[in-house]
């Protein structure tokens, strides 16, 4: 595609065309796919009532970018290599022959359940290559996927096929996840007995345990998969018919499904791949997310695929069965370009450095990072170490709302500075304002990050709740799009986010509401009330603390936390487990009744000076503040 930056000049030439006449820039580089119909207007916008519309009136089908047309050129090239989770069992490799051959016989079986365009199927699938397959079977039909983590509670699957009223789920028997396996089609059976919605489930066999089946319900992978069919004809949908709909957390209530559309994602999501990453026809490329988040969707599947790519999907964990393993399947597949969260570079630096001594890891050419940010230790050790200080490092910062990569280096061309995104890529126009809203212009300044100007990758809506939409991200800041995140620009322009200045927490860089644990925490019968704050882990970049108020009459405090735990467990998932729990007398409230976060966030870090906490007259009671700090203490001392 003809749409590679290849020096630093012509990535300040392209950023300035794509400010200068956005519309223009963006239509250049959406000639480059192939379209059913071409639009009539390339971009329409107000973002006050978070309307944003771009390429309307164009008609595709974002499959056909993504496998038909590479048939012509390289049919047999690998697009899907699959690393299992235990390195003794086979890989899986699948062209682009037969991936698309893959897709059409599943397309086919699924239309046979009766999936239409417009239906939403809900995917809860390990990472085996059928979890792509099931969301590009959906796209082919128009129809709209909605991937939930693998890692997500029976609870929090079934809150989100209600959500989005799914009458398909697409699932397995079961994963296997480093040591251990996890039986996702139990969960599934609990999920269900709340989804009034869900007619028929499709179950791929990967552990192969004995699973229930319901009858008139359920049915196999196999059996759906219509093999007569392996070139079935795209659906024709609009550039702004639904895509996917992704769960995300925010600051209040339950995760919002965050909405994307076919043609302005296809364009954004390869645009940035091919240019962050400096794709190059034989590099093999391998993320490591799930498909269940945002950084699997745009650059596991769409990104490489729209680009023709080799995508390696690994099924297993970075410490399984060992610590070198990432370092392993780096070189048996001669991986070029290797992208992971920080968390996972700091939990194999905690290992040192022998674990990379038994590989090579020569064929890297550059290394990503994404997710939360990274400190300067583990960017030094990942490019000192893990890249032998040959490779650039592209610390990628974006979101499960922008849907595809925002400010980043290009992999080569941008001169790169530890713990920096660096630059804004062309078509985002970047705006950091005080709390006030008002803009900080210039170099050397701090302040929250908003965007002024739509770009194709962005959410359109919050699935069946527009308002939630303006009010989240259109409404703290007149006229802008509020990332939620803190940032710095220092005095060479570069860009540093610090974190989210929100009540969102970044856990292993996955995101978590506190109000949502919360909520979990007071599901237990015993808890009067909660307060969660994130504080600085060492690997995890966050953990979750919990203050909370409890009956302990019938219980001990040991216990009780670990029912907490367990509660919490149920309701979201591990990933949303309290590191550290405080039974606490009260919690630190203002008198008018809102919970003084920012003193427990203090408390969190590990502050126990009353006069370090700062202003403390408006509390309600400022006595909770000493018992809770004595708490802290005790606990210690404990
Ligand atoms: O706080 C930022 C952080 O992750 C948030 C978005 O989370 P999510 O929607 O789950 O998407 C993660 C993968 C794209 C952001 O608001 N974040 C993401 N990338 C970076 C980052 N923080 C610092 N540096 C990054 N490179």
């Amino acid at each position: 595609m003809a749409f590679t930056i290849n020096s630093l000049s012509g990535y300040f030439h392209e950023y300035q065309k794509s400010v200068l006449d956005p519309a223009g820039f963006w239509a250049g580089i959406a000639e480059s796919f192939h379209w059913h119909q071409h639009w009539d207007r390339v971009v329409d916008w107000d973002f006050n009532k978070a309307y944003v519309r771009w390429f309307e009136g164009a008609k595709l089908n974002i499959t056909e970018n993504m496998l038909d047309r590479h048939l012509f050129a390289h049919a047999d090239k690998p697009a899907i290599v699959w690393e299992p989770n235990d390195p003794n069992e086979d890989h899986r490799v699948l062209t682009y022959r037969q991936l698309h051959s893959a897709v059409c016989s599943f397309a086919s079986g699924l239309r046979k359940l009766g999936v239409q365009k417009g239906d939403r199927v809900v995917i809860y699938m390990p990472m085996v290559p059928e979890a792509a397959i099931a969301m590009v079977a959906c796209a082919r039909l128009g129809a709209v996927h909605s991937v939930v983590f693998g890692g997500f509670s029976s609870q929090s699957l079934s809150d989100r096929i209600n959500d989005c009223s799914a009458r398909w789920v697409v699932t397995s028997d079961g994963a296997f996840r480093g040591s251990k396996t996890i039986p996702l089609k139990d969960w599934v059976d609990q999920a269900l007995t709340h989804c009034p919605t869900v007619e028929k489930v499709v179950v791929f066999q990967r552990t192969k345990e004995n699973v229930n089946m319901q009858e008139g319900r359920d049915l196999w992978w196999d059996a759906v998969v219509d093999s007569s069919v392996t070139d079935l004809p795209a659906v024709s949908v609009d550039a702004e018919d639904m895509l996917f709909i992704l769960y995300t957390s925010g600051s209040t209530g339950k995760p919002k499904g965050v909405v994307h559309t076919c043609g302005g994602y296809m364009v954004h999501s390869a645009y940035t791949f091919q240019n962050v990453f400096q794709y190059k026809r034989d590099h093999i490329y391998w993320c490591t997310a799930d498909v269940g988040w945002i950084t699997g969707h745009s650059y596991i599947v769409y990104g490489p695929l729209l680009s023709g790519a080799t995508s390696i999907m690994f099924e297993g964990v970075p410490t399984f069965p060992d610590p070198s393993r990432f370092w392993q399947v780096v070189d048996k597949h001669a991986v070029t370009h290797f992208y992971t969260a920080p968390t996972a570079i700091r939990a194999l630096e905690a290992f040192g450095n022998e674990p990379l001594a038994s590989t090579h890891r020569s064929t890297l050419k550059v290394l990503g990072s994404v997710g939360e940010p990274i400190n300067e230790e583990a960017w030094h050790w990942y490019h000192d170490q893990v890249g032998c200080g040959r490779c650039p490092i592209v610390d990628t910062w974006w979101q499960t709302e922008t849907g595809a990569i925002m400010i980043s280096p290009l992999a080569g061309i941008t001169p790169t500075k530890p713990a920096y995104a660096t630059l804004p890529l062309p078509g985002v126009q970047l705006m950091i304002v005080d709390e006030n809203g008002k803009e900080l212009q210039g170099n050397s300044v701090q302040g929250n990050l908003c965007i002024k100007f739509p770009w194709p990758g962005m959410l359109r809506t919050t699935y069946g709740d527009h308002d939630r939409c303006i009010q989240t991200y259109f409404s703290t800041y007149k006229g802008l799009y509020f990332t939620g995140d803190g940032v710095k620009r220092d005095e060479d322009g570069y860009y540093r986010i610090l974190g989210r200045v929100d009540d969102v927490m970044n856990i292993s860089g996955h995101r978590m509401g506190t109000a949502e644990v919360e909520n979990a925490i007071n599901e237990h019968p015993k808890v009067v009330e909660s307060a969660v704050v994130g504080f600085p882990h060492p690997i995890k970049g966050q953990g979750i603390y919990a203050f909370v108020i409890a009956d302990l009459t019938d219980r001990t405090e040991a216990n009780l936390k670990r029912e907490i735990v367990h509660t919490v467990n149920n309701i979201i998932g591990p990933i949303a487990k309290p590191d550290k729990i405080q039974i606490v007398p009260g919690l630190p409230k203002t008198r008018s009744g809102k919970i003084m976060r920012r003193i427990l966030r203090k408390i969190a870090e590990g502050e126990t000076r009353l006069d370090a906490l700062g202003d403390v007259t408006t509390l309600l009671d400022p006595t909770v503040v000493e018992a809770i700090i004595a708490g802290v203490e005790q606990n210690k001392a404990g």
